[in-house]
């Protein structure tokens, strides 16, 4: 069996800026078109850094310029045809200058987290609703950059962070009816229904692989899979189930961001373990087993290739992707077999997967 699409776009990338990068790009780049480069990376010594943390996110339009001049060096190396999406990290240091400043630049996003939810959101908002804050999402809206956000309120049990986050969410977009947000990863049937509610074209929900296979059960039952863990933890099998038939519903709104977020197997594997699934080599096999389970294969096409793009409102990819039924097993590990720690473990690792996208071997 063979599906042939429209080359992909992964709407929610996180690449890194360490030798990570090195590693993990390919697995983005052979496949999608174009990847949304996530910037809560740790950039050493940033101007923006302090005495004891030497060290800031993609803050400023030329932080994230550079990370990609380093994307497009290794896909120069290799031959990768593939391009990435840019994106700033807002702060409460960030002024409208630094807006403008990145669409000139040609970023396409801002990305916000609450600030201690998630990986690197140490330089995150206190308060997305502040009247500071208002002034950067109303400098997006003018300057036609999307409101990308981790939408998950920290200090609250981790199983509601997300829904208590909601009413946020849905008060930007109330008060900024013409900028586009987009609610990142969603990992809840709550969520699903708000987006679905808003009723407008400009407020966005990406999914990830992970969250339409699994649940907290993967996670913490019969053995701690810390492969498994990320933010927004994985919930319920209801929760999932919405996810699934948001997935597949065609609805433009729902549309396709793997969160690929590769940490190094000591940090997985520890006592206090970070969060992030490396789901990069894995993700369209994943989404076209579940769609193919759903019989909904003849709508991977929307999820992956158009619905994302047409929101960021960027052209098409003009190449195709054959995904094809032949079995393959996913590698242990990634990265240099000499320092084992260092490695990382992708999404199912060691597992046996249906599908494989044709021309790539990433077994
Ligand atoms: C992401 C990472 O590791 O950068 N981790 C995660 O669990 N999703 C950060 C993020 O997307 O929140
Ligand atoms: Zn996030
Ligand atoms: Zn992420």
């Amino acid at each position: 069996m063979n599906l042939t699409i429209r080359r992909p776009d992964d709407m929610h990338c996180h690449f890194r800026w360490d030798d990570r990068l090195k590693t993990v790009l390919g697995f983005t780049a052979r496949v999608f078109g174009r990847g949304l480069d996530m910037p809560n990376w740790k950039i050493p010594g940033h101007p923006w850094g302090t005495e004891k943390s030497p060290w800031a996110p993609g803050v400023r339009a030329q932080d994230v310029l550079e990370h990609r001049a380093m994307i497009q060096a290794l896909c120069e190396e290799h031959g990768w045809d593939f391009e990435p999406i840019g994106c700033i990290y807002i702060t409460e240091e960030t002024d409208t200058a630094m807006i403008e400043e990145a669409a000139r630049a040609g970023i396409k996003a801002c990305k916000t987290f609450f600030r201690g939810v998630s990986t690197n959101s140490g330089w995150g908002v206190r308060d997305p609703l502040s009247v500071g804050h208002q002034r950067l999402l109303s400098a997006m809206q003018a300057h036609g950059l999307v409101n990308s956000m981790h939408v998950e309120k920290p200090g609250v049990f981790i199983l509601d962070a997300e829904r208590e986050a909601l009413s946020v969410f849905e008060r930007i977009v109330k008060t900024f009816p013409a900028l586009r947000s987009v609610i990142e990863h969603i990992s809840t049937a709550d969520a699903v229904r708000m987006v679905m509610n808003l009723e407008t074209p400009n407020v966005a929900a990406t999914i990830t692989p992970h969250h339409l296979l699994m649940t907290l059960d993967d996670v913490l039952s019969g053995g701690i899979r810390p492969h498994n863990y990320c933010m927004p933890v994985l919930k319920r099998p209801e929760d999932r189930e919405a996810l699934i038939q948001a997935a597949i519903s065609g609805d433009r709104r729902f549309f396709f961001g793997s969160d690929t977020a590769p940490h190094e197997r000591h940090t997985k594997e520890s006592s206090c373990g970070c969060a992030g699934v490396f789901c990069a080599p894995v993700a369209m096999p994943v989404v076209a087993a579940v769609f193919e389970h759903y019989g909904a294969l003849d709508r991977v096409n929307w999820f992956t290739s158009e619905s994302g793009p047409e929101f960021y409102d960027l052209p098409l990819n003009e190449g195709t992707i054959t995904l094809v039924k032949r079995p393959w097993r996913v590698r242990a590990s990634y990265g240099d077999p000499e320092h084992p720690e260092k490695c990382i473990i992708p999404y199912l690792a060691g597992e046996e997967l249906a599908w494989q996208v044709e021309g790539v071997d990433f077994s």
